[in-house]
């Protein structure tokens, strides 16, 4: 691996062996992007886009040649007010009210390995020859401010990372509207764009579109991630399809307010552009200081959709989780609140418990209701100590009657909230997040805590540690259920335009401290399901709450969408009662078990009112699954069957361990019809040479035969015992087991 550098062309190529990016600096000035995608072994790299002399177009200061334009060129970074009139990665009001800038190149660094970005979360190297990393410098011709564009690629991965610091060296303030982690402009236009839009429980369906010529953009404005969008999109060439053809994935390091740009210019030049959200953002830089953009990650395949994901899934795996459970086995989970949802007693947690034990679950989680005076959800958010009216012999005392019947004990906390009822609003009402002299609106009767102000910071981390310390927890649902409104502060000494920034920055805080303290724990992010399952959440948290969505069919989408992009170990998964409660259907148990065991297995409903019938599947359900977690958690998944592409009637799923002597096929089929075609469905990932067993039966296959000749689903011998369920009919699952014998 190495970074090139073309002194005399000025030219920098990124390159592993298996991807190159390329761009150069021109007039001695401007950096124009070149080149991305597999590796070339074009030293030059210089550019070799045809320049034109087109009406209307503008030549910047200090160019002659009529045919050069900004306009029309392909940037690496651009900024406003010398003819570009597209989308910029950089807007600045200068002290003179001036929002002009123009940056020129001020040279470069390049070292070995990955520095940590300050306060924010990033991808990490374990050792300094996993990466290299190269650092442009630009300078503003006007202020003193330095702008810092930092690119590292990684060795193993098909992966560049992105993010830009700007540095105010001058004796006065400059104010930062907008400030991006990266932008490039492709020279070509043939492509579409694949994101991930959804809503409350239907996170991140995969929509794809082609794009014509103009602005598209998918953004946050709430303050946080959000259901609707994701900071992801990706741009294929059309035929890119599950397992062939060029991806380029684009995903933002960041949970608070983001904007991504695709902009197909009247040129046939598309922008790809992510970042914070400029909307709400107003950042006052005062002379010494530096503004740190979050880390966009850069992901090349030419294996389509599913090439894309094995690289994020393992990347992700390897280079942005941490701790302790990063690579351990995730536990069965039982969590009590679709269960009793607020209305429990420390009776119906103890019967719950023990059933839960007998069935082989590893882990009890206590959801929302066991603090200040919670019964319903308008009340105690900000009270971070134990209802004693509901839970009479202490928290302490109840984690260790749980622990006793070999369970782990989990607890629930939203500590970004407060309630209006709530002890601490009666104290702190200043701590509410709200502009000055605004009134607040409530979101399900609740309100965010202003983590901008260090004393609440402090506070919330006191009361969570005096928890933590004297209960013995081994699971924390991090919670956070609504959006931000009228942002701002009611503290005189914070900016409101930095208040959704500042607020993420003080979150990050508050979890690097917690988690560091307490590496134990296993903690769980959710925001009403997955409303903020992003990349930097991840960095601290390796799991998330999918969806609240438990709806077996739903799910189906879910996951694929969420599949796209982040690893199977990250994914929380569970199986609740029927009829569904977020959409009243029923399905079978085995449908809901095949669908939860494709993520971190876990049942949310009350087993102490189940048939026997019903806890003996649970049981099969559980120990098939610890049998075979690490191979779904840390295994290679592979879409088969895409739900989205497949009218979302169906899905196939494969998960194969690393050394291919193992797999374990799902396939899952929504709405049956009247005398069907039958279905072969080819796998993929396994090894072509080897035999492998089909379940537990004598029939054995070759690799290359179950991938090019594929299987037929409808083939009796391949249901399990246990349902004895055929695929005939409604809401149906088939699970093959493949294991190699030679
Ligand atoms: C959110 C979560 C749920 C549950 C409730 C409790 O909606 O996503 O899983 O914890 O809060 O109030």
């Amino acid at each position: 691996m190495s970074i090139l550098i073309n002194e005399q062309q000025q030219s920098f190529h990124l390159t592993n062996g298996s991807i190159s990016y390329q761009f150069s600096v021109e007039k001695d000035t401007f950096l124009i992007h070149n080149y991305w995608g597999k590796a070339i072994q074009d030293n030059e790299g210089i550019s070799d886009y045809p320049r034109h002399d087109r009406s209307h177009s503008t030549n910047p200061f200090n160019v002659e040649a009529r045919e050069y334009s900004l306009n029309d060129l392909p940037q690496e970074f651009p900024t406003n007010g010398y003819g570009d009139f597209r989308e910029t990665a950089l807007e600045h009001r200068y002290p003179d009210g001036s929002f002009i800038t123009q940056l020129k190149y001020d040279g470069y660094e390049v070292y070995e390995g990955k520095k940590a970005l300050e306060g924010l979360p990033h991808t990490y190297v374990n050792k300094e020859d996993e990466a290299e990393t190269l650092e442009i410098y630009l300078i503003d011709m006007l202020y003193d401010v330095i702008y810092t564009l930092t690119y590292t690629i990684f060795q193993n991965y098909d992966v560049i990372t992105r993010h830009v610091r700007v540095k105010n060296n001058g004796n006065q303030s400059v104010e930062i509207n907008k400030v991006l982690s990266m932008s490039l402009d492709f020279d070509y236009s043939q492509f579409d764009l694949i994101q991930l839009p959804g809503s409350w429980g239907r996170e991140r369906s995969i929509v794809r579109t082609p794009i014509t010529q103009g602005l598209h953009r998918i953004d946050s404005k709430r303050g946080t991630v959000g259901h609707e969008y994701q900071p992801f999109f990706a741009l294929t060439d059309p035929t890119t399809t599950e397992h062939h053809g060029d991806i380029y994935g684009f995903h933002l390091v960041y949970s608070g307010e983001f904007m991504a740009n695709i902009e197909l210019g009247e040129f046939g030049l598309l922008r790809a552009q992510l970042g914070i959200n400029s909307e709400h953002f107003n950042w006052e830089l005062s002379p010494g200081e530096t503004f740190q953009t979050p880390e966009a990650v850069l992901t090349y395949s030419s294996k389509g959709l599913n090439g894309l994901s094995q690289i994020k899934h393992r990347f992700y795996q390897n280079h942005l989780i941490r701790g302790k459970h990063q690579y351990e086995e995730r536990p069965v989970v039982l969590n009590n609140w679709e269960g009793t949802y607020f209305n429990f007693t420390e009776e119906k947690i103890d019967e719950m418990t023990d059933e839960a034990a007998k069935l082989g679950v590893e882990l009890f989680v206590l959801d929302d209701g066991w603090f200040g005076e919670r019964n319903t959800d308008t009340t105690s958010l900000g009270d971070w100590f134990v209802n004693r009216d509901k839970l009479p012999s202490s928290l302490k005392t109840l984690a260790e009657n749980i622990k006793a019947k070999g369970l782990k004990f989990g607890l629930w906390f939203e500590p970004e909230m407060i309630s209006k009822q709530s002890q601490l609003y009666k104290q702190h009402p200043d701590w509410l997040l709200k502009a000055k002299d605004r009134k607040e609106s409530a979101g399900r009767d609740q309100y965010i805590l202003d983590y901008s102000q260090p004393a609440v910071r402090k506070n919330i981390v006191k009361q969570l540690k005096n928890i933590l310390d004297n209960v013995p927890i081994d699971y924390i649902k991090w919670d956070y259920n609504r959006n931000m409104t009228e942002i701002g502060s009611q503290s005189a000494d914070i900016r409101d335009g930095e208040v959704s920034h500042r607020v993420v920055l003080g979150l990050y805080e508050i979890l690097e401290e917690l988690t560091s303290s307490y590496p134990n724990i296993l903690w769980e992010s959710c925001s009403g399901g997955g409303g903020r399952y992003d990349p930097g959440m991840l960095y601290y948290m390796p799991q998330t709450w999918t969806s609240d969505n438990t709806d077996a069919v739903s799910r189906l989408g879910i996951q694929t969408g969420t599949s796209l992009i982040f690893p199977v170990s990250s994914m929380a998964s569970h199986v609740s009662d029927v009829p569904n409660h977020q959409l009243n259907r029923t399905t079978s148990l085995k449908i809901r078990g095949d669908v939860a065991m494709s993520g971190n297995l876990g049942y949310e409903l009350d087993v102490t009112t189940i048939s026997d019938e019903e806890k003996a599947i649970m049981k099969e359900q559980i120990s098939f699954y610890k049998e075979h977690r690490s191979l779904i958690q840390y295994g290679n998944f592979y879409r088969i069957i895409n739900f989205y592409e497949a009218s979302c009637n169906e899905a196939a799923w494969l998960f194969v361990n690393d050394n291919q002597s193992e797999g374990l096929f799902y396939y899952f089929k929504v709405l049956d019809r009247t005398n069907p075609m039958l279905k072969r469905v080819k796998l993929v990932g396994l090894n072509p040479q080897a035999l492998y067993r089909i379940n537990q039966t004598d029939e054995v296959r070759y690799g290359d035969e179950l991938m090019n000749k594929g299987i037929f689903v409808e083939n009796k011998q391949y249901y399990d015992e246990i349902s004895d369920q055929d695929l005939h009919g409604d809401f149906r699952s088939l699970r093959i087991k493949l294991t190699q014998v030679k």
